[in-house]
C-alpha cells in the first residue's frame, strides 16, 4: 500500500505508545505533476485520545513556528476552516486557491426550462449549471478560449459554454438559446458587465464543480490574478466524504485511505454496508494557496467496523485476512482511539521558498518520467540480476 507508514504509526498507538513522530521518506507509483515525486518525504505524526481540534492546534503552531523562522513572517491562526462541500461548491476544488474571487455560482434555477437543452437537461436529470464570471476577461483571445475548452474537455467536460459581454452584443455559441429574461437574471446573478467573460459547465453536482474549479485557475493565469507571493491564505478543509465510486474501475474507494474513520453519525451505514458518497469522513486536510500542505483524519480502531470497511472497498475477507490480518488482529486487543496527519516536507520547503516545481527543492529529484538522468536510472538489468531474481525478458520477435 502506498499508506505503509500508516499502518505502523497505527500499530504503535495499539501498542501504547501513544505520540509519535517521525520524518518518513515515501514511495509512491503517482502521476508526477509540479508538487509530486514518486520519493518525498512526510513529516508523519500520530497520537491516542486526540480529537481533530488536537491536530489543527498542533500544526498550526508547527507552522506559525516554520514560517516564523524560514521567513520572519507573522501567519495568523487558528486557520479558517471549509467543509470540503463548501470548498467544492464555490471553489471547484478540494484544495481551493481563495486569494481571487471568481466565486462558482449556481445558476441552475435560471434555466429550469430553458431552451437550452444542455443546461435544461443538466437541471431535469438533477445536476445544476454553475457558472464563473472572470471579470474583464471578455478579450480573451481564441487561442485562450480553446486552451480552457480542453482543459474542461480533458477534465471530463462534453464542452465549455462561454460568453463575451461585449457592448453591443453577448458574443457566444450559446446566446441564441438564451432568452431575455434568462440573460437578465444572468446579468444580476454573475454581476455582469461589459467585457467579462462568462462560463459555464453543466452536468452533475461534483464534475461539473471539479471541471469549472479547473477552468477558474486557468483564468487567473492567463489574467495573472497571482502575482503577490507574499499573500498566504491558510485553510482547513474538513468533513472530506469517506468514499467515491470509481467509474474506471468500477468500485468504491477510499477518498483519504480506508483507515479513516467515518463521523459518528455514518458508521451505522458503514457497517451495514450503506454506501454513498454522502458518508462523511473525519478527516481534514491543511491547505495553502491551493496546494494541499497535509493530509490527515482520525482512524477507525475497531476491528468490526475496520473489516466492514474493507469489505465496502471490495476486499474479500480473505484477502483482508492476508493482507491485513496484523492490524485487525492488533485492533481485536482493544486499542485506543487515534489519529493523526502527515504534512509535505518537500511540498512545504517548495511553498516557503516560492518554487514553481518541487524538483527545485529536492536534491537528485526525478524528471517528469520518473528517471534520473544523470546515474541514467532506471537502466537496463543485467542477464544474471534477473537470473536472481526468477525473471525471464520476451522481447517480442524483430520485424
Ligand atoms: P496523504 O496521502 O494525504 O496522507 O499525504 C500527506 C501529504 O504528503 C504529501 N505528498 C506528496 N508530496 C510529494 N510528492 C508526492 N507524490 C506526495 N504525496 C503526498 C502532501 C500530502 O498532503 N498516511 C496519510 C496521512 C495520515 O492520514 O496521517 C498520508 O500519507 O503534502
Ligand atoms: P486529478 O488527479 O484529479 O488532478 O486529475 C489528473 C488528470 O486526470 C488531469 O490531467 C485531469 O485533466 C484528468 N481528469 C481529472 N478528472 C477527470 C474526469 N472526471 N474525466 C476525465 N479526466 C479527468
Amino acid at each position: 500500500l502506498p499508506q505503509a507508514p500508516q499502518q505502523y504509526k497505527q500499530l504503535l498507538m495499539v501498542a501504547g505508545m501513544e505520540r509519535y513522530f517521525q520524518i518518513a521518506r515515501c514511495f509512491r507509483d503517482e502521476d508526477l505533476r509540479a508538487d509530486r515525486q514518486l520519493e518525498f518525504t512526510q513529516v508523519d505524526i500520530e497520537a491516542s485520545f486526540i480529537t481533530p481540534e488536537d491536530i489543527y492546534n498542533l500544526v498550526e503552531g508547527l507552522l506559525k513556528r516554520v514560517y516564523k523562522e524560514s521567513l520572519d513572517v507573522d501567519i495568523p491562526t487558528p486557520f479558517p476552516r471549509m467543509t470540503w462541500r463548501e470548498a467544492m461548491d464555490q471553489y471547484g476544488s478540494d484544495k481551493p486557491e481563495r486569494r481571487f474571487g471568481m466565486k462558482l455560482t449556481d445558476v441552475s434555477s435560471i434555466f429550469e426550462n430553458s431552451g437550452f437543452k444542455v443546461f435544461s437537461s443538466a437541471v431535469s436529470n438533477g445536476g445544476v449549471v454553475k457558472a464563473i464570471n472572470a471579470k474583464g476577461f471578455g478579450s480573451a483571445s481564441v487561442g485562450q478560449i480553446d486552451a480552457l475548452t480542453k482543459t474542461a474537455v480533458e477534465a471530463g467536460a462534453k464542452g465549455l459554454a462561454y460568453i463575451k459581454v461585449r457592448e453591443e452584443d453577448w458574443r457566444s455559441p450559446i446566446s441564441k438559446f438564451l432568452s431575455d429574461e434568462e440573460k437578465q437574471k444572468l446579468t444580476e446573478a454573475l454581476n455582469i458587465e461589459t467585457g467579462d467573460l462568462v462560463l459555464f459547465a453543466a452536468g452533475p453536482w461534483e464534475p461539473s464543480c471539479d471541471i469549472l474549479g479547473r477552468v477558474r485557475l486557468q483564468c487567473a493565469e492567463f489574467m495573472e490574478l497571482l502575482k503577490d507571493n507574499t499573500e498566504r491564505d491558510f485553510l482547513w478543509v474538513i468533513e472530506f466524504p469517506l468514499v467515491g465510486w470509481d467509474e474506471e474501475e468500477q468500485r468504491w474507494v477510499a477518498i483519504h485511505h480506508p483507515f479513516t474513520r467515518p463521523v459518528k453519525e455514518d458508521e451505522e451505514k458503514l457497517l451495514k454496508g450503506e454506501l454513498s458518497s454522502d458518508l462523511r469522513a473525519q478527516a481534514y486536510d491543511v491547505v495553502l494557496n491551493g496546494t494541499e500542505l497535509g493530509g490527515g483524519s482520525l482512524r477507525i480502531h475497531e476491528r468490526d467496523l475496520q473489516s466492514a470497511m474493507f469489505k465496502a472497498l471490495g476486499v474479500t475477507e480473505e484477502q483482508a485476512r492476508e493482507q491485513f490480518g496484523h492490524i485487525l488482529d492488533a485492533f481485536s486487543f482493544g486499542a485506543p482511539p487515534h489519529g493523526g496527519l502527515a504534512l509535505g516536507l518537500d511540498r512545504l520547503v517548495m511553498m516557503i521558498c516560492n518554487a514553481e516545481s518541487i524538483r527545485e527543492v529536492i536534491a537528485f529529484p526525478k524528471n517528469n518520467r520518473g528517471a534520473d538522468l544523470m546515474s541514467d536510472s532506471p537502466a537496463a538489468a543485467e542477464e544474471r540480476q534477473l537470473r536472481d531474481i526468477h525473471i525471464q525478458v520476451k522481447l517480442p520477435a524483430k520485424k
